[in-house]
């Protein structure tokens, strides 16, 4: 039967995944910036098919998981297998034609290879992808008949010693005649001793029928079923290995590819370079030129073209623009937006704060609330004092501006244009354009006191 774009993956995603040992579902388990079950949604509409989910154990957050995307539902009553879950999804299908089944613990299967599928499954009632292993563990053994053709599926914790040693497994990905299952379904038997309905047996009854098919997969990296939280570590490594080629194949220069820890959805321009241990997630972007540096963290960071982030630092929800240099140890947090060729030092963090374009704050300072204009400086031990203890102010400095070491400006304050305020200096009214502002208690010399002191202090 000829396969057409608008056929449906029904994937299977209703299970507790009790092996994973978590109050998460097992599906919606994170994986290099999508959920589990998000990259075998993702894999079946890049192969052109409309995913249906069969949901139950924690339905409410799976669906809500898919809520913006073009994923239909079908649940399932009581998690009785995987047969009664494809059963489940009948409904959603169309009277004829070719569905294809996969299973929401299975998320590196790519999409090319559903598409080899189901080009191998031409008018045959199942077609299986194998693979072939060293151990076949816990995978279900495909078990051939006398001429090589395909018999059945045996489970593994129902298979005898001579079955397990068998080494072709089932993936769980399989093409099916719909109309052919809708048959064969309600006429399988649930096996004890949990009385669950095992999909694996509709294999069986169409090589009875001469129409089980068999495509056996090569590429040992998509097939690994994900039960437990090595085998998700492992599902990990794979994904971003993938992740990592695809951004070096486009030009991004990764100096230790094994250690970076790149998500999907994040964006990076040819000639940059990634650091060792340099992590990115969600909507991140760099531009062209730039460089992590190592141990860097970056979530939902804008970067511009040619920004230096410097070892050590962290940008969350912050925009760094051409030229800017962050770091090493800098903390760019939510709202904080580095101008044009600006400097961020050492053990600086910001908030919601625009540091104007070639102004420097290079080093330990906190920087809230605060805008600072362009080309001013900022010393060392600043503070931005923005919160009263119930509510947050403002701190405005303007362009030029000059702010000595270790100063506490207590917002809300506005530090004129130009104006230098003296080192230690605590700021707490508005400081007028160009002029030069000391808030500290002055310098007392006593002539000669040192050494008076030192002689009544010794003893005879
Ligand atoms: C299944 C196959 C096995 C195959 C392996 C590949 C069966 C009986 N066995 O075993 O041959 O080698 O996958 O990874 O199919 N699910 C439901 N409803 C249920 C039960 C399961 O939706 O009632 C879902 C689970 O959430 C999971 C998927 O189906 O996403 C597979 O179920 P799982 O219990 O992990 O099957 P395996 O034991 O791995
Ligand atoms: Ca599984």
């Amino acid at each position: 039967m000829e396969t057409n774009s608008q056929d449906f993956a029904v994937i299977l995603a209703a299970g507790r995944g009790t092996r994973m040992k978590s109050d998460l579902a097992k599906v919606l388990h994170p994986l290099v910036g999508r959920t589990m079950v998000g990259h075998v949604v993702a894999a079946s509409q890049e192969a052109g098919l409309r995913p249906v989910l069969v949901v139950n154990h924690q339905e409410d957050a799976v669906r809500k998981a898919f809520a913006d995307g073009d994923v239909q539902f079908a649940r399932q009553e009581a998690t009785r297998g995987t047969g009664d879950a494809v059963a489940s999804a009948l409904g959603a299908l169309p009277a004829t034609g070719t569905v294809v089944v996969m299973a929401g613990d299975a998320p590196l299967l790519q999409a090319e290879t559903i598409a080899a599928l189901r080009s191998a499954h031409g008018d045959a009632a199942v077609t299986v992808l194998t693979a072939i292993v060293d151990d076949g563990g816990h995978y279900g053994r495909l078990e051939r008949n006398d001429s090589g053709g395909p018999l059945r599926i045996v489970e593994a914790v129902m298979a005898s010693p001579e079955q397990l040693a068998i080494t072709e497994i089932n993936t769980g990905l399989y093409c099916f005649d719909i109309g052919w299952l809708r048959e064969v379904l309600p006429t399988l038997e649930p096996h004890a001793p949990k009385d669950e309905v095992f999909l694996t047996d509709v294999v069986e009854r169409a090589s009875s029928e001469g129409r089980a098919r068999v495509l056996i997969h090569g590429e040992l990296s998509e097939v690994l079923g994900v039960n437990d939280r090595y085998e998700l570590a492992q599902a990990r490594v794979v994904l971003q290995r993938r992740i990592v080629e695809a951004h070096g194949r486009a030009g991004v220069d990764f100096t230790a590819p094994d250690t970076a820890v790149v998500h999907h959805g994040v964006q990076i321009e040819a000639d940059v370079s990634i650091g060792p241990g340099v992590v990115l997630e969600g909507t991140t972007s760099i531009g062209s030129g730039s460089s992590i540096g190592p141990h860097c963290h970056l979530i939902d960071a804008d970067i511009g073209a040619n920004v230096a982030v410097h070892s050590f630092s962290m940008c969350v929800s912050a925009k760094v623009e051409e030229g800017a240099s962050i770091g090493p140890y800098a903390r760019l947090r939510e709202g904080s937006l580095v101008c044009t060729g600006a400097k961020v030092g050492n053990f600086v963090e910001m908030k919601k704060t625009r540091l104007g374009p070639g102004a420097k704050a290079n080093h330990l300072s906190y920087l809230g609330d605060a805008t600072v204009g362009e080309g001013a400086n900022i010393g060392a031990g600043t503070i931005t004092c923005n919160y009263d203890g119930f509510d947050k102010h403002q701190t405005t400095i303007g362009s030029g501006a000059f702010i000595g070491s270790n100063s506490a400006l207590v917002a809300p304050v506005v530090v004129g244009a130009g104006a230098i305020v003296g080192a230690g200096s605590v700021i707490t009214k508005h400081v007028p354009e160009d002029a030069v502002s000391i808030a500290r208690g002055s310098q007392t010399d006593v002539e000669g006191a040192a050494s008076r002191f030192r002689s009544r202090k010794k003893r005879t």
